[in-house]
């Protein structure tokens, strides 16, 4: 049974922004110059990192000015360690095939508390955890295997999102264990005021693993969980009366993340979505030192409308293909961006407090 929301909040705009950017603000109408191309997914001109991952290219100074972003690729990722997280996404140079995720906020912890499984941490001070797919999906079935979080306030949430913040989700808001939501944006924006839904009758979801999937195809996105259909929405449903289609349909990344909602700097209606104030002396806070999500894996299954040949590395935006709906080309340029400020660096060899910290998850979760 499902429950229509009245509020449906885009999650590019409620995850706190760690590190302020400075620099001209863009947007379509006003893009970046082109001594600071490009426009980074909190809306700011720059280089280097800012032309990476969420980079807007209708907002940048020209299209290619964001790098390429990489191609799809089917498989499945576990997490039975960290090899494959790179750790802070504002120095990864974007080499897709040394790592499958990157850090974008927060801190991330391998628990093994069941072969292996990845845990996104929520503290006071970290103000959330946020991970992304190095590579992007241009249509595909993206399974989660994962536990969400229970607590008043916190907010877990598994999307895909592109440059132009076309973005696909299931969010689990507060404290409610048996539900989760599905919404969509296009282009930043709700279709429709009822484009957001709770999906309901989930048997536990912070203490049971469920498999929960985004079924994008150009034509319709299907939720499921534990690969049964709970929610279908068709693309021809999304045009509007001036025939511009509001269907998500640019190459995205897979997001996973933790976030505060239930805080003072959040709007009320935020608050009052997840629930209410984070409690931060809730006992489960208390021992562990942290709230938190678990992943334990991710299946990706590419369903790009043709498929890429031998030579394709990445996806590169186009002129409209149709009205207000940019054209996506496959190409064999590099994604890597210069050697200038990309790292070689890999995950940091733990700290004391970190080995302590992840002795008392495993001894807590
Ligand atoms: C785009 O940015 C310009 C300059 O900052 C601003 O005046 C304008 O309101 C913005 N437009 C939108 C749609 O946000
Ligand atoms: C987690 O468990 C798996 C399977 O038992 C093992 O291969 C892996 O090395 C462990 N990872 C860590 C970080 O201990
Ligand atoms: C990531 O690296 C940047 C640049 O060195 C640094 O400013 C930032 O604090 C780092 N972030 C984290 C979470 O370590
Ligand atoms: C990307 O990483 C892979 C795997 O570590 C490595 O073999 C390859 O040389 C790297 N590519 C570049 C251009 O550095
Ligand atoms: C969720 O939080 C609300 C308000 O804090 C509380 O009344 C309710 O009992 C909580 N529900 C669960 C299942 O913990
Ligand atoms: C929920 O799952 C647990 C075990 O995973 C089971 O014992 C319980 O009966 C289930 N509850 C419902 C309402 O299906
Ligand atoms: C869903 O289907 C996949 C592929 O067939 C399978 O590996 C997985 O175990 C299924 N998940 C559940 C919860 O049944
Ligand atoms: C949040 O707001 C409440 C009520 O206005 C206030 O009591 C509390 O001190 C504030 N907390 C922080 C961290 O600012
Ligand atoms: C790369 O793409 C260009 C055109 O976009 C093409 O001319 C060239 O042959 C391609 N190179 C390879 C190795 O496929
Ligand atoms: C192309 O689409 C963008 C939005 O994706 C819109 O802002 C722009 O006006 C469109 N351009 C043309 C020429 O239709
Ligand atoms: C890949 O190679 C084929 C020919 O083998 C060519 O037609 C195509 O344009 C190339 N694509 C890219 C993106 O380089």
């Amino acid at each position: 049974m499902n429950r229509v929301l009245l509020l449906a909040i885009p999650l590019a705009l409620s995850l706190r922004v760690a590190n302020a950017q400075g620099g001209q603000v863009c947007n379509s109408t006003s893009p970046c110059p082109a001594s600071a191309p490009c426009c980074s997914s909190f809306g700011f001109c720059g280089t280097n990192d800012f032309c990476m991952s969420g980079c807007n290219p209708l907002a940048s100074n020209t299209l290619d000015s964001c790098r390429p972003v990489p191609v799809c690729q089917s498989g499945t990722h576990t997490f039975t360690d960290n090899s494959r997280i790179f750790s802070n996404a504002t120095l990864f140079d974007g080499n897709a095939t040394e790592y499958d995720w990157v850090v974008n906020q927060g801190n991330v912890m391998n628990t093994n508390s069941s072969g292996g499984e990845l845990a996104l941490l929520l503290t006071e001070s970290n103000g959330g955890t946020r991970i992304s797919s190095t590579r992007y999906v241009h249509y595909g079935t993206i399974t989660a295997t994962m536990k969400a979080t229970k607590w008043t306030g916190v907010v877990t949430a598994f999307i895909t999102m592109s440059g132009i913040k076309d973005e696909i989700d299931w969010e689990w808001p507060g404290n409610s264990t048996t539900s989760a939501q599905t919404n969509m944006f296009w282009q930043g924006l709700i279709p429709a005021k009822t484009i957001g839904e709770t999906e309901d009758g989930i048997n536990d979801t912070f203490g049971t693993y469920h498999d929960y999937t985004i079924d994008w195809q150009p034509d319709a996105l299907t939720f499921l969980i534990d690969n049964k259909t709970v929610r279908t929405i068709q693309k021809s449903d999304t045009i509007d009366s001036n025939g511009v289609v509001h269907f998500p349909s640019t190459p995205s990344s897979i997001q996973l993340s933790v976030w505060p909602a239930g805080i003072n700097s959040s709007a009320p209606g935020t608050i009052a979505w997840a629930g209410g104030m984070i409690n931060w002396n809730d006992p489960d806070y208390q021992a562990a030192g942290h709230f938190y999500a678990l992943i334990k894996s991710v299946r990706i299954n590419c369903a790009d409308p043709t498929t890429p040949g031998a030579n394709v590395t990445s996806y590169v935006y186009g002129t409209n293909s149709s009205l207000d709906v940019p054209s996506i080309a496959f190409s064999n340029e590099s994604v890597l961006v210069s050697g200038a400020f990309g790292a070689t660096a890999s995950f940091p060899v733990p700290t004391l407090m970190m080995v302590l910290a992840l002795l008392t998850a495993l001894t807590v979760l």
